[in-house]
């Protein structure tokens, strides 16, 4: 069985001392939960700060990007190993706003998801489609394209670790979202396609989250579908209360 991942994606959102407050709160609200997984990936001027908080927690802690290089000439960016150091278990790559906004490429997104299974980190790997794609009906096109592509000569041993959060672009931050039948079946397709690349056993093993506008009324309906295992939450995974909530609801459709 697949424990849902509940990833929360805090963009450029808290302070060090804003995450430490958090992660202060959180705590004592999901200290009993155990059937879903819970991560908080804030920015990494909060990794220390939260990190600490959240030590001898059931929370893990992820980053929201790195570089593929494991160092070197690349001012203002982070390697795998210096967030391994800072106590990441997880990395959200391949996010729809840097494609889009810091132009970031398939290529590079499959770089860096070798990058973090090397160093031991655990990519989760943001695939979706834009309203223009849907809207011309590429969504599975589009969506494989991108699976594809980040995964290319990944190993199969490797392939278990892996999360892949569906994440529809025109979904992202705007309170609109598919239905989660919609989100299920092109969940169904990415695990077909992980099928193909890794062979059925490991492809059953794969975390697929949904994310776009998830928050703790729409989770449950999104977390009940066969192929969705959790979901990367981006506005409502910044105030405790509401992540709390998200994580409980989850929890409460595995009973
Ligand atoms: P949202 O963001 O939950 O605020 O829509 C999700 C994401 O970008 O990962």
């Amino acid at each position: 069985m697949r424990k849902p991942l509940i990833a929360g994606n805090w963009k450029m959102n808290k302070t060090a001392a804003e995450a430490a407050a958090f992660g202060e709160e959180i705590r004592p609200l999901v200290a009993d939960v155990e059937a879903v997984e819970m991560v908080i990936c804030p920015p990494f001027t909060a990794l220390h700060a939260l990190g600490a908080r959240l030590r001898g927690s059931r929370i893990g802690l992820g980053a929201q990007n790195m570089h593929e290089a494991p160092h070197g000439a690349y001012t203002g960016e982070v390697s795998a190993a210096m967030l391994k150091e800072a106590g990441c278990g997880y990395v959200i790559l391949g996010h729809s706003e840097r494609r889009r906004l810091m132009g970031e490429t398939d290529e590079q997104v499959n770089a860096k998801v070798k990058a973090a299974l090397a160093a031991g980190l655990r990519p989760i790997v943001c695939v979706g489609e834009s309203l223009e794609q849907r809207r011309a009906g590429e969504t599975e096109d589009v969506v494989v394209g991108q699976v594809r592509a980040a995964l290319r000569d990944v190993p199969q041993d490797a392939a278990a670790g892996i999360v892949i959060a569906y994440e529809p672009v025109w979904a992202i931050g705007t309170g609109e979202t598919p239905t989660p039948d919609d989100a299920n079946q092109v969940a169904a397709v990415i695990r077909s396609t992980l099928a193909g690349l890794f062979g059925e056993e490991a492809a059953a093993q794969v975390r697929i989250q949904y994310g776009g506008s998830v928050n703790a009324d729409n989770i449950a309906s999104f977390a009940a579908q066969p192929h969705i295992d959790g979901a990367l939450v981006g506005g409502a995974s910044l105030a405790p209360d509401s992540f709390a909530r998200i994580v409980r609801n989850t929890e409460a459709i595995l009973a």
